[in-house]
């Protein structure tokens, strides 16, 4: 059984971008997909862990659409590895309750990872104890451009375009903005992650590398979370 530190507030979102993978398996001097295979571990005992803490979403940013710049090699692997986990990881989120969407677009991907994710979305889409977002085939800038694409075709009247409205044609619709994001792999940037929806996340870095990332960095950046004062614009209470 995860204990869960004993804190004042705690995120309702919490999103992770997953970095580090390549330079985790170097350093061993494996190749780089040995790495996402590690890596794609983590994620699953990162889920665990915030089922168990009753964090209700979390979003994991796994494929950028970025990341279509690597070698061939690495993306096909990446792929595979992610089509075969999300067998299992269907089996976690359906004997849990879990709802598992996928933020980013399905075109590009390969047809059988499109498949496991639609049988993904459907399989979990009435689970309502916890979601955890997939984001691969992602990109902020990408989303924000199909909202405004979507919103043109629905002929929606200027007038009524507001930030409300236009939350509900990004992939994130219906799910609470991030009130955390956390980077391993010690980079400081959001490299195109959730650029809408992260406006007024509280953003947590650590140089810990994700294959290497635990429990007791979870804990870390949660405490930190908990100690951080969200004034969205207004004056701290006197
Ligand atoms: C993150 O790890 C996973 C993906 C972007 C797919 P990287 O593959 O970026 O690992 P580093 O940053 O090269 O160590
Ligand atoms: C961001 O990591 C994307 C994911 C973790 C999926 P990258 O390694 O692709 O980001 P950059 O290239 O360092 O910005
Ligand atoms: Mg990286």
């Amino acid at each position: 059984m995860t204990t869960l530190p004993n804190l004042k507030h705690l995120p309702q979102h919490v999103a992770i971008i997953m970095d580090g993978n390549g330079r985790w398996a170097k350093q061993r001097g494996l190749p780089r997909l040995a790495g996402h295979k590690k890596g794609v571990n983590t994620a699953q005992k990162v889920v665990e862990i915030f089922f168990e803490y009753k964090i209700p979403h979390l979003t994991l940013y796994a494929f950028s659409t970025e990341n279509w710049n690597r070698p061939k090699r690495e993306i096909d692997g990446i792929f595979k590895i992610l089509e075969e986990r999300l067998e299992e990881g269907i089996k976690f989120a359906q004997e849990n309750g879990i709802r598992i969407r996928h933020l980013g677009k399905p075109d590009g991907l390969p047809l059988r990872l499109q498949e496991k994710v639609k049988q993904a979305l459907e399989l979990t889409k009435n689970n309502s104890r916890m979601s955890v977002s997939l984001a691969f085939n992602y990109g902020g800038r990408d989303e924000i451009v199909e909202a405004a694409r979507s919103l043109i075709l629905g002929c929606i009247s200027p007038q009524d375009v507001n930030e409300k409205l236009f939350s509900q044609y990004l992939y994130t619709a219906d799910t609470p903005d991030p009130d955390l994001v956390i980077r391993t792999g010690g980079e400081m940037r959001l490299s195109n992650f959730l650029i809408w929806q992260s406006a007024y996340a509280e953003i947590y870095f650590t140089p810990v590398l994700w294959p290497d990332f635990a429990k007791k960095e979870i804990d870390k950046a949660l405490i930190i979370y908990s100690q951080r004062q969200r004034r969205f614009g207004s004056l701290p209470p006197e």
